[in-house]
């Protein structure tokens, strides 16, 4: 009896053990990446959206995250990329704000054998694979479609000639070049249309309304059109439009790209006629970008998100609330 008992004893020890070695190994808490990225600064909505999106993406992909903000400077990005390079990061991503002089900083990262990411902007270089990838918008098709809109706009209003005067973002950025180019491009040979001057407002609403000012004291009356290459430019402008004694969406077309929720508001409001979107959510693509990278999986040379325009030719009752 004592016998059967004990291995009894034995049976159920065993069977206890064998279950504590059967067990799944526990799940690691260690992210699995670890990704730099450099952030321009915090000029406008679009980009604190960007910013916050790529935080709350990194989270919800367990990736961690080391973000540095440039405010506005191309030394600080480069500061930051040397940095992160420094930190043996698993890859780096950053929005350059400026297209030139990124070269050195990049051999440096290619040295050191850590894929590089773009997010947003694009750089000009003559070197080859510098980078991986470039996640961001087609700039040249948003000033096309703002440059559409406007000649719709003035057949509709059976205009003779249209006055344009184009507030454009930073000089030497990616978007400031292409949406000058693809605007340019979708209204030439369009006899009507007359650019009396471009006049770069670096995306800031200050800079926006300071130009305004200018502009109006130019050539007052004249203008018929307004091309502002970001909402904080066109939200800084309107006032000055208003101040000057002329009525934003009637008086001169208003055309504005991103499509933040306040834009969007001044759309519904009548003060903006069209808002082509350029859309900060980036994150999750940038986060399934890297994952693949550190793996050594192939990834796109170019991914562009899908976007649209918001116009007065719509029922702007119906766009969903931005998020940004
Ligand atoms: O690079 C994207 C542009 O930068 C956005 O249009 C603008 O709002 C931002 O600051």
């Amino acid at each position: 009896m004592r016998k059967r008992l004990s291995l009894l004893v034995c049976l159920l020890l065993s069977i206890v053990l064998c279950a504590g070695c059967s067990k799944e190994p526990e799940q690691s808490t260690e992210p699995s990446l670890l990704l730099g990225f450099s952030q321009i600064g915090s000029e406008s909505a679009w980009r604190i959206g960007n910013t916050r999106d790529i935080e709350e993406s990194a989270d919800k992909n367990g990736i961690s995250l080391m973000l540095e903000n440039a405010n506005q400077k191309q030394e600080n990005q480069i500061a930051a990329i040397r940095r992160f390079i420094a930190y043996k990061v698993d890859v780096i991503a950053f929005s350059p704000i400026v297209e030139d002089g990124w070269d050195n900083v990049l051999e440096e990262a290619k040295t050191a054998g850590i894929p590089v990411v773009l997010v947003d902007r694009d750089i000009s270089t003559e070197k080859e694979g510098l980078t991986a990838c470039l996640i961001g918008a087609d700039f040249y098709k948003e000033g096309y479609m703002a440059g559409e809109y406007l000649v719709r706009k003035a057949d509709s209003l059976n205009l003779e000639h249209v006055n344009i005067v184009e507030i454009t973002g930073t000089t030497n950025s990616t978007p400031m070049r292409q949406r000058q180019a693809g605007f340019m491009d979708a209204i030439a040979g369009d006899e009507r249309m007359n650019v009396m001057e471009s006049i770069d407002g670096d995306f800031l609403k200050s800079r926006g309304a300071e130009n305004m000012r200018y502009l109006l004291e130019t050539y007052g009356g004249e203008i018929d059109a307004v091309y502002s290459h970001n909402d904080e430019m066109t939200l800084g402008a309107l006032p000055e439009i208003e101040k000057a004694g002329f009525i934003p969406g009637k008086d001169m077309i208003i055309i504005s790209i991103d499509g933040g929720q306040e834009a969007i508001d001044v759309l519904k409001s009548g003060k903006i006629n069209c808002v082509v979107e350029c859309t900060p959510k980036l994150g999750n693509v940038l986060m399934e970008t890297a994952l693949k990278l550190k793996s050594g999986e192939a990834v796109e040379g170019v991914i562009h998100p899908e976007e649209q325009v918001f116009s007065d030719e719509m029922d702007t009752s119906k766009i969903a609330p931005r998020g940004y």
